[in-house]
């Protein structure tokens, strides 16, 4: 090949690495990574993306230089010379791509077990999907809370379950997903390495609430994390205890997941999926409320769809945690 030849090739593939790297960098394609686990996906991402850049680099400048200085002119229907092959470029281009998709094996190989593992001393949460929230509870104590709170640089394993039909768990900037299945327990370990506030989002489509099955991360200091826990464990205890261990009715209306689909000035609740509660009719019985409760495709309010809301909560609530809900809505509802 002749030295005018290579460095054309050269000149061509630099430019197209560059711009393919330039795509690669200057926009922001991934979250900035939040745990350690995201951190090394994003580092077996970034490999893959190196190698592919410089695998479009040679084959834009082979194909680049071959159109350019190799066409035929418009009128040569001339065979071209006959070619038998090149044994040491077969060789070359079965031999590079070989090492770098086992580099690629390798490399992922262990980020995935690394990122499998659990770390010293674990922080247990045990994660509850339900159409269309999550609940999060910290075994060992009564601490139950609809928003993830997590201490800063410990590893954490999450136990999921799901109430009803699969979910998905998913923090962009942890990096992981994890399906939450009906009668499985799933589990995942994140280890958060950034103090914020992230969206934690329902990725499976769970029904007609799904895209509102969202809630929040809440990294902390683990001195912070530490004052949170106390601080709810103490709430949860004087609320068993000194209100004649009454459930509360507007913990559970959170808790139950009722706050993403309905509206409730109350509460801070605005969803739209189902029935306005603050337009509870003047004339709603304790009965009627109930049952839309334990059995809501018995009466459905004309605009909204059946089998929306979960049919459950007969069996996942306690009677006097229902009459506690009965009671805060009807007690609640602007017009109740
Ligand atoms: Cu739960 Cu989508």
């Amino acid at each position: 090949m002749r030295r005018g030849s290579i460095l054309s090739l050269l000149a061509i593939g630099v430019v197209a690495g560059g711009i393919a790297t330039a795509v690669a960098v200057l926009f922001p394609w991934l979250p900035t990574p939040a745990s350690r686990e995201a951190g090394r996906i994003d580092f077996v991402f970034w490999f893959v993306i190196a190698i592919c850049i410089f695998i479009f680099a040679i084959v834009v400048a082979a194909m680049v230089y071959a159109i350019t200085h190799f066409r035929a002119a418009p009128d040569d229907d001339s065979d071209g010379p006959p070619i038998h092959g090149h044994t040491g470029l077969e060789i070359a281009w079965t031999v590079v791509p070989t090492i770098l998709v086992t580099a690629i094996a390798i490399v992922s190989a262990v980020v995935l077990s690394q990122d499998d593992a659990q770390g010293a001393d674990p922080l247990r949460v045990d994660v509850m999907a339900q159409q269309f929230a999550w609940t999060f509870s910290y075994p060992g104590t009564s601490v139950v809370s609809p928003i993830l709170y997590l201490p800063d640089n410990r590893s954490v394993e999450l136990a999921l379950n799901s109430k009803d039909v699969i979910h998905s768990f998913w923090v962009p900037q942890f990096g992981q997903k994890e399906d939450t299945v009906p009668g499985l327990t799933t589990h995942l370990h994140i280890t958060p390495d950034r103090i914020g506030t992230y969206p934690v989002i329902c990725t499976e489509l769970c029904g007609l609430g799904h895209a509102l099955m969202r809630s929040e991360a809440i990294v902390m200091t683990p001195a912070a994390f530490q004052k949170w826990l106390t601080s709810q464990a103490k709430a949860a205890a004087s609320a068993a205890s000194g209100s004649g261990s009454a459930p509360s009715g507007a913990a559970l209306f959170k808790q139950n997941g009722c706050i993403s689909c309905h509206t409730l000035a109350a509460a801070g609740a605005t969803g739209k999926v189902g029935p306005d509660l603050d337009q509870l009719p003047a004339e709603a019985q304790r009965a009627f409320v109930r049952e839309s409760i334990v059995d809501p495709n018995a009466y459905i309010e004309s605009g909204f769809p059946k089998n929306v809301m979960p049919q459950t909560f007969g069996s996942t609530l306690s009677k006097a945690q229902l009459d506690a809900l009965v009671q805060y809505l009807i007690s609640s509802s602007k017009k109740g």
